[in-house]
């Protein structure tokens, strides 16, 4: 099908019956939503894999179209539907030590100096994954400090970690994953990722122990934020890509009010700030330190 002003849709299986049809109008309309509730920016060329994300919500809602849903959203009653909304059009891959450098720069730089300043004292040390997907930066955050804070009580150590996606969010507080993901995990992390003994069907789930070390909370990066920090650490990887610069520079300054002088903050691989800031000094692959 290609009529004038409809994008042709390619209908997945599952989504036989449903009308999935997105008229450039609705997709101007979702993007626009999506933008002003989560600040991500829906690309023109990102339509087929929009698509099928909002079938998925016209699916569970019963409806018999793309077009229904969208014309659902402009109502008064949709309110309660935004959080699924966004849980369906938030992009959630993520890995074990996905960019291994940050892990080693934390485990090698960072955990030592923390722990030889504030051990003796209760100490506090922060750290906060604030876009945390299904957990697995969290775990991999846990794993590595763990092994640096070793069997001593004298430390208040604690990571936030923190997405705008409730679905994914319930998924990591689990900390159930595919016992296959561990196996793959190269051997100097792989002792470091406590799980419980006796996995099932394939599955293994990551140690008390390790899950007691995080706490996870929904937040909205673009809404005002709860916490008073200060963090030692921000991870911050993977979701820049999907805000614009001015979305980007508000978060970034946000973050440098919440490090500690001498924190670090961590981007994704493709990612870099917005423009130069004054408090903050690169140091090393996508490692920022704040100055001052
Ligand atoms: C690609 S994942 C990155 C996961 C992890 N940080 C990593 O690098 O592997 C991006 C995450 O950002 C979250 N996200 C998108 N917009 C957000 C917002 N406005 N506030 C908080 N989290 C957001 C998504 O729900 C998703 O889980």
């Amino acid at each position: 099908m290609s009529l004038s002003g409809i994008i042709p849709a390619t209908i997945p299986a599952s989504a036989i019956g449903t009308d999935i049809t997105l008229t450039r109008e609705d997709m101007k309309f979702i993007a626009a939503l999506v933008y002003e509730q989560a600040g991500i920016v829906i690309r023109e060329h990102k339509e087929a894999m929009t698509r099928g994300r909002l079938a998925r919500r016209v699916k569970a809602l019963g409806l018999g179209s793309v077009a229904e849903y969208c014309a659902f959203l402009k109502t008064p009653q949709a309110a309660s539907e935004l959080p699924e909304l966004i849980n369906a059009v938030t992009t959630n891959h993520t890995a074990f030590f996905r960019e291994r450098h940050h892990f080693d720069h934390l485990r090698r730089e960072v955990m030592p100096r923390l722990v030889q300043e504030r051990a003796g004292r209760r100490g506090r040390i922060r750290i906060w994954s604030s876009a945390c997907s299904s957990g697995e930066e969290a775990y991999s955050i846990a794993a590595t400090c763990r092994e640096a804070i070793g069997p001593r009580s004298d430390l208040d150590f604690r990571i936030l970690a923190t997405d705008i996606d409730t679905d994914i969010l319930a998924r990591a507080e689990a900390g159930i994953y595919p016992a296959d993901l561990f196996e793959r995990l190269p051997a100097d992390v792989k002792s470091s990722m406590r799980l419980e003994a006796g996995s099932t069907r394939g599955d293994a789930r990551i140690s008390e122990e390790l899950r007691r070390m995080v706490a996870f909370k929904r937040l909205n990066l673009i809404e005002t934020w709860p916490m008073k920090g200060p963090f030692d650490v921000i991870f911050c990887r993977n979701v820049f890509i999907y805000f614009d610069t001015q979305t980007k520079a508000s978060i970034l300054d946000r973050f440098v009010a919440l490090l500690s002088p001498g924190g670090f903050l961590y981007l994704g691989h493709s990612e870099s700030l917005p423009q130069p800031h004054p408090n903050l000094r690169l140091i090393g692959r996508t490692i920022y330190e704040r100055t001052a």
